[in-house]
């Protein structure tokens, strides 16, 4: 996507230096940081500490990951027992994102299949880059199927702006181009819709107030940050037309995983009978699940993610301390919202409903 003009991933292998690259998301919006990863611990590192985040990134990043474990000093050229630690460790990083372990398996399984060194190499990097551009189509793709969704309601609304609230930043930082619930507001936008997009700020690490508005904002998009809080309000208030949202992982069944809040926007939406999507890519199924609640595991964080809040302040960014000093706190990253309330999912082949039966329809390719 464009950045003042310059097309820009939040990740991409530079062929001069044979590097992989990363935009460091932690510093955005007031700062915009290229970081290079050479090796695992680096990979882990920027994982788990969300300079890259966001499920179809972080798939892309882990793939990626396996490509590194294989140049990085110090490797074991072919040894197997060594590639699995590597891989291991890499999938360890982050818990509830179905894309991290989908994303390291499939460049392991192709590594494995070659016997030298030097075609393992070029397995893995070919692997992990057809990772990172099939995410992009199919973030794409997710955007022309959800297309239909937002004209249909500008249509009912005579043209007036399409008001669609979202949480999180599911935009192109989270993937690698378009993004999984902004990607349909980019295709209405750039199709001449009038939209306007609610940005839950969404508490703790504000990835909405600070990188979908950020995004949005250099895409030319209207939109307003609002608190975790508001949406139910606006609702009530005949403020949002329909909200879309990402996921990290759903379930074959329907439930869905995202960040922390979504289900409440789900409730509220259900109360006043607005249409809730999820937009995803069929890398986030985790296909040998049914019940999320039970199933998914749901990352918790380090608490002073909750106790501090970080901005700009005298032009430096700064954190600074919001509870008593003493007062504990509990991180729990995200929830999941039963398929009961979602309306829809928009996915790289179409859209379908929340059922088992619907999904599998989609996807009849993926075996239980
Ligand atoms: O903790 P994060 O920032 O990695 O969480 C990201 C989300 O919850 C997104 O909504 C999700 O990955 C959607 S897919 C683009």
């Amino acid at each position: 996507m464009k950045v003042d003009g310059k097309d820009m991933r939040p990740i991409w292998f530079d062929t001069a230096s044979k590097t992989v690259q990363i935009i460091d998301q932690r510093l955005l919006p007031h700062e915009l940081i290229i970081k290079d990863l050479t090796s695992v611990d680096e990979v882990i590192g920027a994982i788990k500490d969300m300079y890259v985040r966001g499920a179809p990134l972080i798939g892309a990043t882990g793939a990626l990951g396996v490509y590194i474990s294989l140049v990085q000093k110090n490797n074991r050229g072919t040894d197997n027992e060594y590639l699995e630690l590597e891989c291991n460790r890499l999938k360890d990083a982050r818990p509830t994102a179905m894309n991290l372990f989908w994303g390291v398996d499939r460049v392991r399984d192709v590594v494995l299949k070659e016997v030298s060194y030097d075609a393992r190499v070029k397995a893995a990097l070919t692997q992990a880059l057809e990772v990172v551009e099939e995410e992009a189509v199919n973030c794409q793709k997710i955007g022309e199927y959800g297309l239909p969704i937002i004209e249909e309601i500008s249509r009912q609304k005579n043209g007036k702006a399409v008001n669609i609230l979202t949480h999180c930043n599911a935009g192109w930082l989270a993937c690698v181009e378009y993004g999984t619930a902004t990607a349909p507001i980019y295709t209405a936008f750039d199709n001449h819709i009038d939209v306007h997009v609610w940005v839950d700020e969404t508490r703790p690490l504000n990835q909405g107030s600070r990188l979908t508005a950020w995004e949005l904002g250099k895409h030319g998009i209207d939109h307003t940050v609002i608190t975790d809080n508001a949406g139910g309000h606006l609702m009530q208030h005949g403020m949002v037309d329909v909200v879309i949202v990402g996921t990290d992982r759903t379930t074959r069944a329907g439930d869905v995983a995202n960040k922390i809040g979504t289900y409440l926007k789900a409730l509220a939406a259900r109360d006043n009978n607005i249409p809730f999507y999820v937009a995803l890519p069929s890398s986030t199924f985790d296909w040998s699940i049914t019940d999320g609640i039970k199933d998914i595991p749901i990352e918790e964080r380090d608490p002073d993610e909750i106790r501090y809040v970080q901005g700009l302040l005298n032009d430096k960014i700064q954190s600074v301390l919001v509870p008593p000093e003493t007062s504990p706190a509990a991180n729990h990253a995200f929830d999941v919202t039963p398929a009961r309330l979602v309306t829809g999912f928009i996915t790289e082949r179409g859209i379908c409903k929340a059922t088992q039966e619907d999904i599998m329809a989609l996807f009849p390719d993926k075996k239980i």
